[in-house]
């Protein structure tokens, strides 16, 4: 996709409501070209009105789509798998232009999407309740949709966010009404055409707009009776506080500061430093599973800083679109402003800056905010290591005592992800059991096969996403106990 005429964008975008996208009349807000700040489309700022017809859609539409047949919702989730792929290079563009990341990136969200759909048509099938006798009959537990799901995601990876959260909830039998982020709506929008010529209407309907006007309606309305979000921590608590204002269940997939600790048992400390790069730099380090604090071993700590400071200098920085980048611009100038607060911090708070740290002008991307791949070497206790940065920011702390390693380690709120790498199964093994993470991977960082539970601990969140485990959070049991008879008079029988 060469321009982004050949994206198939519209002028205008209103919600989609009832598989058909509604006539704009209100406030619209633009959707920009991430590098060149060039408006690409202007999207309908949805409020309570339309959050409300929204909901009554889905309402409308729950009690047919929940009587389906596990099977069909089956059928149609592959179908939109199919929809997707077939129109994968289009909508990865999109995001590309839309967020600032790289086609590469765009198109392995697209993947993960992809294998969502699939992977929640196949589950749909083989989620089942279960039994077991009880005296003079039977005991069945159905699992049962809540019915309509309002669902708020952010920017970072649309395409796999909007997945994650639509599959499992509609193959459950759920309705959904899904806010997208406002930086990051059209290729969840033109998702819309697709779903449009497979699902029924009002099974998925979207509505654009801002957290505090969208988002906070959603969250307030009595129609919708469970949420699901991603996104900061601190939205994650105004989310769980409307959940419990109206006693709705709440799931939370928030954010993360996760460690990646180098064991100085390593074979190959080049390979190991390129994961330590991927875990920093995919999404242009605006990912919630980054590893952000690397901890390495005194005994290797100089000959990863030396290659690690080297890789950083070597990767290209330019334009999303650009064939040979690596990193790309952050997703708006809020963003970029905010990490390069954060680096401000880290050089105030003592840490060493070891490469990076500044802002990079990219020709004809003057909107864009690119900042050059940085490494600190810090302490565990400074805010640039533990707080969410969601930028191409490093800290690196040394390690000699494994025990105070994994304490440090532990030592943050959050709690999503942590990488480590060893060739001792054992080492591996048991330090993978003491890290407070809802994912451990060795080896390698960032594996999320599909099955694999995400989620996270402590303030990283409530749930797990993208597992069969999914569908319990979208769905509540019910027992339901059969006697083949009405048993004689036992409770106060005659005399
Ligand atoms: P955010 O948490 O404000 O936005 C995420 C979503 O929540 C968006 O759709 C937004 O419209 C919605 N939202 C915001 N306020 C809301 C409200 N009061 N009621 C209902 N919905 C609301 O994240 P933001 O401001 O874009 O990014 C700030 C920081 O948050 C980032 O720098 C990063 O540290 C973190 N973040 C973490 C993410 C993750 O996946 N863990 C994703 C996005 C941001
Ligand atoms: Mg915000």
């Amino acid at each position: 996709m060469s321009s982004i005429q050949d994206l198939g964008l519209s002028e205008t975008y209103g919600a989609f409501i009832d598989n058909a996208f509604q006539p704009v009349d209100g406030p619209t807000f633009a959707a920009l070209h991430s590098g060149t700040g060039e408006q690409i489309a202007r999207i309908a700022r949805c409020g309570a009105a339309e959050v409300d017809a929204a909901v009554q859609a889905a309402a409308k539409a729950f009690p047919a789509w929940r009587a389906t047949a596990p099977e069909e919702r089956s059928a149609l989730l592959l179908k939109l798998a199919a929809a997707v792929e077939a129109d994968q290079q289009r909508l990865a563009s999109i995001d590309s232009v839309d967020i600032g990341r790289r086609l590469f990136e765009t198109g392995l969200d697209h993947q993960f999407a992809i294998s969502q759909y699939r992977y929640f048509a196949a589950a749909a099938i083989t989620h089942e309740g279960f039994g077991r006798p009880i005296p003079g009959g039977y005991m069945v537990a159905r699992r049962e949709p809540y019915g309509v799901c309002g669902q708020i995601i952010p920017w970072n990876v649309p395409a796999i966010m909007a997945a994650f959260k639509i599959a499992p909830a509609i193959a459950a039998g759920n309705t959904v009404v899904l806010k997208p982020d406002e930086n990051a709506s059209l290729s969840t929008l033109e998702l819309c055409r697709h779903i449009a010529k497979i699902f029924p209407p009002g099974v998925i309907n979207i509505v654009p707009g801002f957290g505090e006007e969208a988002g906070a309606a959603l969250t307030a309305h009595p129609g919708v009776a469970k949420l699901a979000f991603t996104g900061s921590s601190e939205v994650g608590r105004i989310i769980s506080r409307a959940g419990a204002e109206r006693l709705v269940p709440v799931s939370l997939e928030l954010g993360g500061k996760s460690p990646n600790i180098i064991f100085p048992d390593i074979e190959d400390i080049d390979a190991v430093v390129d994961n330590a790069m991927f875990a920093t730099l995919y999404c242009n380090g605006q990912s919630c599973l980054a590893g952000t604090r690397l901890f390495v071993h005194d005994a290797v700590y100089d000959a990863v800083m030396d290659r690690l400071v080297a890789g950083m200098e070597r990767v290209k920085v330019g334009a999303a679109l650009a064939p040979d980048t690596v990193l790309s611009n952050l997703v708006s100038p809020e963003q970029g402003e905010r990490v390069m607060n954060y680096i401000g911090i880290g050089k105030a708070e003592g840490a060493r800056l070891m490469t990076g740290g500044q802002r990079i002008a990219v020709e004809g991307q003057a909107h864009g905010h690119f900042i050059a791949p940085t490494v600190f070497e810090a302490d565990n206790h400074m805010r640039i290591a533990q707080e969410e940065i969601f930028g191409p920011v490093l800290s690196v702390i040394r390690w000699k005592d494994h025990d105070r390693m994994i304490e440090e380690a532990n030592g943050v709120r959050y709690g999503l992800a942590a990488g480590l790498y060893t060739s001792n199964l054992r080492n591996a093994w048991d330090t993978a059991e003491r890290l407070q993470a809802g994912s451990v991977w060795i080896n390698h960082y960032f594996n999320l096969a599909s099955g694999s539970p995400f989620g996270g601990f402590k303030e990283s969140g409530i749930g797990s996403e993208y597992c069969h485990e999914t569908l319990n959070m979208y769905t509540h049991l019910k027992a339901v106990t059969i006697q083949t008879r009405v048993a004689a008079p036992w409770f106060a029988p005659k005399a």
